[in-house]
């Protein structure tokens, strides 16, 4: 007997965690689906316009802070150490951060291939005399790096709080495997340069999230029209709107999707229902006071050692040491 064929098929391309991912978030309560699925190319892009916007502040007040610390920064690392990006790296950030240590190579790590070799090549171009060995690889567990760094001192470099989108336990484990990559309890011992955004008014906090040109709210709802494409979906994109919340006793910024009006439709297959006002909750932003970062890296097992704020004092980017644990009293 022939079976029926389905009405659309979903195209080979789909990727199977991220079907997972999707079916499982509409199917729980709340509903949440993993903020790592708004990269895709459009989404990419996206984000890149984000750290352009006037309300933006973070991508600002990093580089400006980068901008500046650049001696004190040598200062402290030494010469010749070999830097160590958790990302593919930023065409602004990373150049200064390579610029100020004169690092003896730049791995960057990325699961995004294409993502990672693109910025590895244009930075090789600018550092001609520096060896760029870009890694593919899940920077979330501990990973083994190329074997021509393996005698150098490591300076871990995480720009842009991208941390504050981990959940703190989540983010105690992943400066955990940092400290193990990086090799931390080898002779060289290593160090990790981290930006953190910090708690402030919840109208500067919502600003960033909710522009005025609606930036951030298509960014959001990309992940709509990825899961349409991507998924064989039929989520009316017109029911669905942008809201940035600030919730106080988290400390983080979330961003969710509001069906503005009750809503059925198709995802893989498969039917889901939202009454006027459910959302997706799609992104947590977490923000951190000035101790609060230092108790998260030392419970990922860093001891900070120096830390800059913007002139604004809204973000920070610390510069941590991974010392061998202190006896316990
Ligand atoms: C990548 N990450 C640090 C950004 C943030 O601020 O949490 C992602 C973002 N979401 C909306 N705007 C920016």
């Amino acid at each position: 007997m022939l079976k029926p064929e389905p009405d659309v098929a979903p195209p080979a391309t789909a990727d199977p965690q991220f079907r997972a991912d999707v079916l499982a978030g509409l199917a729980r309560r709340p509903r949440a689906i993993p903020a790592r699925w708004f990269y895709d190319h459009r989404g990419s892009e996206l984000f890149e316009a984000i750290t352009a916007l006037p309300e933006y502040y973070p991508a600002r007040a990093e580089t400006a802070i980068l901008r500046r610390i650049g001696p004190d920064l040598a200062a402290l690392t030494g010469e010749g150490c070999a830097v160590v990006e958790f990302g593919s790296g930023s065409s602004t950030k990373t150049p200064l951060v390579l610029a100020a240590v004169a690092p003896r190579a730049y791995v960057p790590i990325d699961i995004s291939g294409a993502f990672l070799r693109e910025s590895a090549r244009s930075l090789a171009a600018a550092f001609p005399q520096l060896p760029v060995i870009p890694l593919e690889a899940d920077f979330t567990a501990p990973l083994t790096l190329p074997a021509a760094v393996a005698a150098a001192p490591k300076l871990g470099f995480f720009p842009g709080s991208t941390i504050g989108n981990l959940a703190p336990a989540a983010a105690v484990d992943l400066l955990r495997a940092m400290r193990t990559s990086l090799g931390a309890d080898d002779q060289r011992g290593a160090q990790l340069l981290i930006g953190m955004d910090r708690i402030k008014d919840a109208e500067t906090l919502i600003a960033a999230y909710e522009d005025a040109a609606g930036v951030t709210a298509a960014f959001n709802l990309n992940l709509l029209a990825r899961i349409n494409r991507e998924l064989a979906g039929t989520v009316p994109l017109d029911a669905f709107q942008h809201e940035a919340r600030w919730n106080d006793s988290a400390a983080r910024i979330e961003m969710h999707l509001m069906a503005t009006r009750a809503v059925s439709f198709v995802v893989a297959g498969l039917p889901f229902t939202f009454a006027e006002g459910e959302s997706i909750h799609t992104e947590n932003s977490h923000k951190y006071g000035a101790r609060d970062a230092r108790l998260l890296l030392r419970a990922g097992g860093w001891t900070p050692v120096r830390e800059w704020l913007d002139d604004e004092g809204r973000f920070a980017v610390i510069l941590a040491e991974a010392l061998p644990p202190e006896p316990a009293p």
